[in-house]
């Protein structure tokens, strides 16, 4: 496995490695990474001849109250996990290396951008799209993967891979959770041990949302309800955003069906959690 830091090294790299014919599949990620990341690590390993983690803090999509100096790193240990899930190169830029000065490109979103995270993070997804449209120039690669934990995320990166032709088959993967429900999260480091127990209520709400539409219910006020009441009833924990959306547009669901999309950010403490999952699938 080689670490690359140098941006011009790396897309060299791999210019060289797909001029001999190699298809190279990638995980993009901020680092501190855990068994969610190792499970697109592995796919990523039977889809590409080699397998290229970046690993990068990206400044441009943290709010200026939000967690971009405390964000967790640890550099050793993420190069552990991606030895033993097969990676061949890891990507660690710096961040004068991804902006250097002059720096003034940026990709405009659509509609899919304005609700959840959109919301509540003003310009999150902006930086997003433009440091994965970088990292897809850089790494170019013929397949990425991401998780659906950050569903809004990756249902923008696949609109944004339509709409700009970008030659990368876009694949999501399942949410990894703990065994006792909580979805697998770098931030889940910052909670404290009862903070821990208390952002359970994000995986009562999915299954009890679940719960109610398997047996029928399918009214999204009454659905919702039940989901507000289970956070509501956590002293510590605070709704950010509760929702009912198609899951394809994004637009907010009269009814609930199979499609639609259940999201939730809550927050612990200060430490802001997300959720989600498509009512009708796995
Ligand atoms: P990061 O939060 O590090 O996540 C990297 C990838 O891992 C994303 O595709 C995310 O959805 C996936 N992931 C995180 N937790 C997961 C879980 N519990 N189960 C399955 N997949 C999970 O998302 C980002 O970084 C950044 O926004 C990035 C795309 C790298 C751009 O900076």
């Amino acid at each position: 496995m080689k670490l690359i830091q140098d941006v011009q090294e790396m897309q060299q790299t791999v210019l060289g490695l797909k001029r001999q014919g190699k298809r190279i599949a990638f995980v993009p990620t901020m680092g501190f990474l855990h068994e969610g990341h190792a499970s697109l690590l592995r796919e990523g390993r039977k889809r590409g001849d080699v397998l290229v983690l970046s690993i990068f803090v990206n400044p441009t999509q943290f709010g200026i109250n939000e967690d971009l100096a405390s964000y967790p790193r640890n550099l050793e240990g993420d190069c552990a996990l991606a030895e033993s899930c097969g990676v061949d190169l890891v990507f660690v830029p710096t961040a004068v290396g991804m902006y250097p000065p002059g720096f003034q490109t940026t990709v405009a979103l659509g509609s899919l951008t304005k609700p959840l995270c959109g919301a509540s993070r003003p310009g999150h997804f902006n930086g997003v799209a433009v440091v994965v449209t970088k990292l897809f120039g850089i790494v170019q690669p013929d397949c990425a993967l991401f998780g659906n934990k950050d569903f809004q995320q990756l249902a923008i990166i696949r609109q944004m891979t339509i709409d700009l032709n970008l030659a990368v088959e876009i694949i999501g993967m399942p949410i990894v959770r703990e065994p006792d429900g909580l979805a697998m999260s770098s931030r889940n480091s910052y909670l404290s041990p009862e903070q821990r127990q208390q952002a359970l209520c994000l995986s009562k709400a999915i299954l009890k949302v679940r719960e109610l539409f398997a047996g029928g219910e399918t009214s999204v006020d009454r659905l919702l309800g039940e989901a507000r009441m289970i956070i509501t009833a956590v002293a510590g924990a605070s709704v950010d955003y509760l929702e009912l959306r198609d899951s394809t547009t994004l637009e907010p669901a009269v009814t609930a069906t199979a499609d639609t999309l259940f999201a939730l950010a809550v927050k612990i403490g200060s430490t802001r959690l997300i959720d989600n999952t498509v009512l009708g699938g796995d």
